[in-house]
């Protein structure tokens, strides 16, 4: 497998052809951004670090029987993907309220919601990504009615099998965003699940274990997606 010219650069990872149409070269990067692209930075080692934490996440979602894009782990910073032609939703859900959730509704912080919680975003940095229901999603022609409702059935699965792995890693999942592809017409789990893109807090101290420390500024970044890191392992 010979890695080809880039075709796409987004905030966290490139995208590379290769000489297989149906594969695809992801290279994760250290760059970070936060608030819409209004906060950049870079945190040191977190393209190696999330590189590994979305190849065991992913390599567990797959055995638990979601499909996903991932193939396999090339190097430190790389994975083989299999090409996916990229659904524009960001698919939310929350377990715990907190960031967006707190803001725009005024539910506290830490609030443990009666019930699982989906959300779709509208995957466009010229719109900031809105948030959108299933009928604008259709009438936008961004996803059938049976995608979405594969989409749905999914994404609460993950949420079942990654709440549960993390519970054992002492890691409260508050919340999380996933997106899917279509490969061969069939609708596939892509991009990654990290730090990135999960709220995970420390079930002793509630200690915020993600993004939100390079978001709020909260310090110690690096060593925490580290030790996130080195509890899934
Ligand atoms: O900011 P908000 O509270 O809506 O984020 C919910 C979850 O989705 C968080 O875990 C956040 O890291 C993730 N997210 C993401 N990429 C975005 C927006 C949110 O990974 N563009």
């Amino acid at each position: 497998m010979e890695k080809l010219e880039m075709l796409y650069e987004g905030k966290a990872k490139k995208v590379y052809k290769t000489d297989n149409k149906d594969l695809y070269v992801v290279e994760y990067k250290d760059d970070a951004t936060a608030f819409d692209g209004a906060k950049k930075g870079k945190i040191s080692g977190k393209g190696v670090v999330n590189n590994k934490i979305s190849s065991v996440i992913f390599t567990l979602i797959e055995k638990k029987g979601v499909p996903t894009h991932f193939v396999k782990y090339l190097s430190e910073t790389e994975q083989l993907v299999k090409a996916v032609e990229i659904v524009p939703l960001e698919v939310i859900i929350r377990n715990v309220a907190a960031g967006s959730i707190s803001k725009r509704l005024g539910i506290e912080e830490g609030t443990k919601l009666s019930e699982t919680v989906l959300e779709f975003c509208y995957k466009n940095d010229d719109f900031h990504d809105p948030i959108i229901n299933e009928y604008h999603a259709r009438v936008m022609g961004l996803a059938s009615t049976e995608e979405l409702e594969k989409i749905k059935e999914y994404t609460f699965k993950i949420n079942e099998i990654l709440v549960e792995f993390f519970k054992e890693k002492g890691l409260n999942l508050i919340d999380f965003k996933v997106e899917f592809g279509r490969h061969n017409g069939e609708i596939i789990l892509a991009d990654e699940i990290s730090p990135d893109t999960c709220r995970l807090w420390d079930m002793e101290t509630n200690e915020k274990m993600d993004k939100d420390r390079f978001r709020r500024d909260l310090g110690k970044v690096e060593e925490t997606y580290r030790e996130v890191l080195s509890r899934i392992e």
